[in-house]
């Protein structure tokens, strides 16, 4: 056997492929099907970004998918779960494992702030079976609500910590399902959050289509919002920006996450077919059932301008006020409303926290594999980190500290991370090299149209978004344009926390590289170490 064979055997694996299939695809269903995408596409015109939207998918979202779940195979061969020791497998220079610290550092980030957000649709899912918002029927009382909920300083509707414990009992979830390993415990989540997760979306999409009409607006309006395509707005820099955005964040690209559970994968297991189901099972669930349960909900009951104006004001007030007042509105005795409004709020948990543990598995794996500690003690490490800083994006919320993350580790960052893997396998690695890799035990054999996409089309619309949005956006971003005074001191005291994650992920790569028995395929032949 050989060294990289005995490094992969010693890994943990996934159970079964529909196991696989449900894990990647709970990986990448997450808040970003269901409260991203439909703001997003109200924002920026219905119709007129599905086109920038499909065509991002198709020349960015698939080459690149293919990509994550191959570079994740191939470095777990070699005993790597997580992005520096595959950058280093990929590209022989020094420098290389360091650029990986992004696929462990804001993953991490992305997940303190994410599990915030799923802490709060708990609660949700709570408040609708208590019926405790009910009663506030209006945009403006639910936002009250809404907004005291998750002020730590509020306590005109609850104990102001109430919002806090919702998170703790998510983080806690996050780190059981962790600490019971891959097969066991995120494979298990997927098993069987995934199916009740569609079935919930199914029978709120067909509630939602059979609503009746409306003084305001019907569901027919809304899919026709959705689905009429304006091509003058195609020349629109910022719907391009928005749509190829949404699709690195729907698919968990530029993130680290395909990586990891694509580590758990052996040489002979597909990752082309598996891979496309997993992407087409996502792009099911946000374009059928996240564009056609909040979009046509909305619609109906606040009109096609008063569905925008709501999403304009961003993803809480469309996905949690707006759908709660549509469920307080619907026909028939509150508790329909009710179990409709559990639903939706519970699907949402399960997208969000299946997304979480996969969002966690690059920290937890590189601390396993490349220090050696216990899958528990790692587990429970990051509930404890998320736990304490997840109390800063609480408690500064209102100033800015979740959207200062969100924006640089949810938002550019998985373009500059996808843009440096990307070149890496461009220059380093070699595309035709790579090309033969993915065809590894592979049940489909991919067009040829994807290789010249690989090689010239994916590069250069990575190269080309980065700059553009570098511009456009980041720029400003970085220079607090347009941000109120109040929060520049918060918002600051947010990215210096972000720089000195990463200042600590490069000491710990730096580390582990010094040690010489790091990693699997440095342990003693058959040596089982349990890794995620
Ligand atoms: N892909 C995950 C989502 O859509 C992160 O929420």
């Amino acid at each position: 056997m050989s060294a990289d064979l005995a490094a992969q055997d010693s890994r943990e694996h996934w159970g079964s492929r529909i196991g696989l299939i449900l894990a990647m695809a709970g990986n990448a269903v997450g808040l970003g099907n269901f409260l991203r995408f439909p703001v997003q596409a109200a924002n920026n015109g219905g119709g007129t970004f599905m086109i920038p939207y499909f065509i991002s998918f198709i020349l960015l979202g698939i080459p690149l998918m293919w990509m994550e779940w191959g570079i994740g195979r191939y470095g777990g061969r070699y005993g790597h779960g997580t992005i520096p020791g595959m950058f280093d497998r990929l590209w022989q220079n020094r420098a290389a494992k360091y650029l990986g610290v992004l696929g462990i550092v804001m993953p991490l980030v992305v997940f303190i702030y994410y599990t915030v957000i799923v802490g709060w649709l708990l609660g949700f899912a709570w408040f609708s079976i208590t019926g405790d918002y009910f009663g506030n029927t209006t945009a403006e009382s639910m936002s009250q609500y809404l907004y005291a909920f998750q002020n730590i300083h509020d306590t005109s509707q609850h104990n102001g910590w109430i919002g806090f414990m919702f998170y703790g009992i998510t983080i806690a979830a996050v780190v059981y399902v962790l600490s019971r390993g891959v097969s066991g415990g995120i494979e298990k989540l997927a098993l069987y959050g995934m199916p009740i997760l569609f079935f919930f979306a199914v029978v709120l999409m067909i509630r939602v289509l059979t609503l009746p009409a409306t003084a305001f607006g019907s569901p027919s309006e809304g899919l026709a919002f959705v689905w009429t395509p304006d091509w003058s707005a195609l020349g629109n820099a910022s719907v391009w920006l928005a749509a190829a955005g949404q699709v690195f964040f729907t698919l968990s690209l530029g993130m680290g996450t395909i990586h990891t559970y694509a580590s758990f994968l052996s040489k002979e297991d597909d990752i082309t077919l598996t891979g496309l189901a997993t992407a087409s099972t996502n792009e099911f669930a946000e374009v059928v059932l996240g564009g056609t349960v909040a979009i046509p909900a909305a619609v109906t009951f606040f009109g096609v301008t008063g569905a925008m104006a709501i999403a304009a004001r961003g993803s809480f007030d469309f996905g949690i006020i707006a759908m709660a007042v549509v469920f307080q509105s619907l026909p028939g005795p509150q508790i329909v409303g009710q179990i409709a409004a559990f639903m939706w709020y519970a699907l949402l948990f399960i997208a969000g926290i299946t997304s979480s543990v996969a969002l966690a598995s690059p920290a937890m794996a590189f601390m396993q594999e490349e220090f050696g500690y216990a899958r528990r003690k790692v587990a429970v490490g990051i509930g404890a980190v998320a736990l304490a800083l997840g109390l800063a994006v609480v408690v500064w919320n209102q100033q800015g500290w979740l959207g200062e993350w969100d924006n640089w580790a949810g938002t550019f960052g998985l373009v500059i991370f996808a843009f440096i893997e990307i070149w890496i396998i461009r220059l380093a690695f070699g595309v035709d090299r790579f090309w033969t890799e993915i065809h590894e035990g592979a049940d489909l054999r991919i067009p040829g149209f994807f290789l010249f996409t690989l090689r010239w089309i994916s590069p250069a619309f990575i190269t080309g978004l980065l700059l553009w949005w570098g511009w456009v956006d980041m720029l400003p971003a970085l220079l607090m344009e347009g941000i109120p005074p109040e929060q520049i001191a918060i918002r600051w005291a947010a990215r210096l926390t972000m720089v000195g994650m990463l200042l600590v992920g490069l000491l710990l790569i730096r580390k582990a590289w010094q040690n010489p028995r790091r990693g699997l395929g440095s342990a003693p032949r058959g040596a089982a170490r349990e890794v995620v």
